[in-house]
């Protein structure tokens, strides 16, 4: 299926590994121009160079978007520097691991909800007919096993704030979604440190999942790529979860 990427140009929040190095993979490999940003200088060149070498006008940062105002100027220089943006994607989490103290809330308030809600409307201001914003959100937002933290509220916080964009940006057709992964394993990522410091957890996990497995980065940038691709022309608004089942709920 041609997803009809090809010329558009997208931003990525944390594209140099994991769920957001996967995506901007995927959109460099529908033919889209991509820009990134993370915290490590040298990964940012490494997945720059990386991108540039599938074809695609590719820019990155060296930013740690947790200070304020970080995501409005980031949407801008990224779109002066691919010409214009069509896509953003917010995948940064500052909550992810995070304990229950008071530090910790603040934290995860400031980058999962006020710096995605930052990147979002600046976007939202610059974003043409048929642009599209993809919030990378978490099952732990819609069933909660685990221990309290602010992780999976903070998320929650999401699922309404990019419903009511969805509704509000509906007019001049640009689409606003979540894709909520499940338990998604790479090396150096949360799960690999699952798998080496609490094996007992891992193995619940694994054991929890009717496909017996983790989920991949790819099976998440598929979801993503494909819902920021005008293919998702009608679909605005939705909390997709990609969990191979994990979760028990129904969705209604
Ligand atoms: N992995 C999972 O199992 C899972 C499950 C459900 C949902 N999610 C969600 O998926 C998203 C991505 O998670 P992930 O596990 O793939 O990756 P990750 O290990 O959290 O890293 C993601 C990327 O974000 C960058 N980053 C982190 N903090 C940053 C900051 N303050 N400023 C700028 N860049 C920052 C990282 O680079 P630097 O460290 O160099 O900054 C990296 O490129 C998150 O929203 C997470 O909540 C993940």
């Amino acid at each position: 299926m041609d997803l009809g990427l090809k010329g558009k140009r997208a931003l990525v929040t944390g594209g140099t590994r994991g769920i957001g190095r996967a995506i901007a993979d995927q959109l460099a490999a529908e033919g889209c121009d991509v820009a990134i940003c993370a915290r490590n200088p040298d990964q940012v060149a490494e997945a720059v160079a990386a991108l540039k070498a599938a074809g695609v006008n590719a820019w990155g940062e060296a930013l740690d978007v947790s200070v304020e105002g970080s995501l409005t100027g980031l949407v801008e220089r990224a779109a002066e520097a691919l010409g214009g943006l069509d896509i953003f994607v917010s995948n940064v989490s500052g909550a992810m691991g995070l304990g229950n103290d008071p530090a910790a809330w603040k934290q995860a308030v400031e980058v999962d909800i006020l710096r995605t809600v930052e990147g979002c409307e600046a976007a939202a201001a610059r974003l043409p007919d048929g642009g599209s914003i993809v919030v990378i959100g978490t099952i732990s937002a819609v069933e909660v096993p685990g221990p309290r933290r602010p992780y999976a509220s903070v998320k929650a916080a999401l699922i309404p704030y990019v419903k009511n964009l969805a509704r509000d940006l509906g007019p001049k057709n640009i689409r606003a979604n979540i894709v909520a992964p499940g338990p998604i394993y790479f090396k150096g990522g949360v799960w690999d440190m699952v798998e080496q410091h609490m094996p007992d957890r891992f193995k619940a996990t694994i054991e929890r999942s009717p496909l017996g497995r983790l989920g991949k980065p790819d099976e998440i940038a598929n979801a993503a790529v494909f819902l920021a691709s005008p293919r998702a022309s009608y679909i605005t608004g939705a909390n997709l979860i990609c969990d191979g089942a994990v979760t028990q709920r129904v969705d209604f």
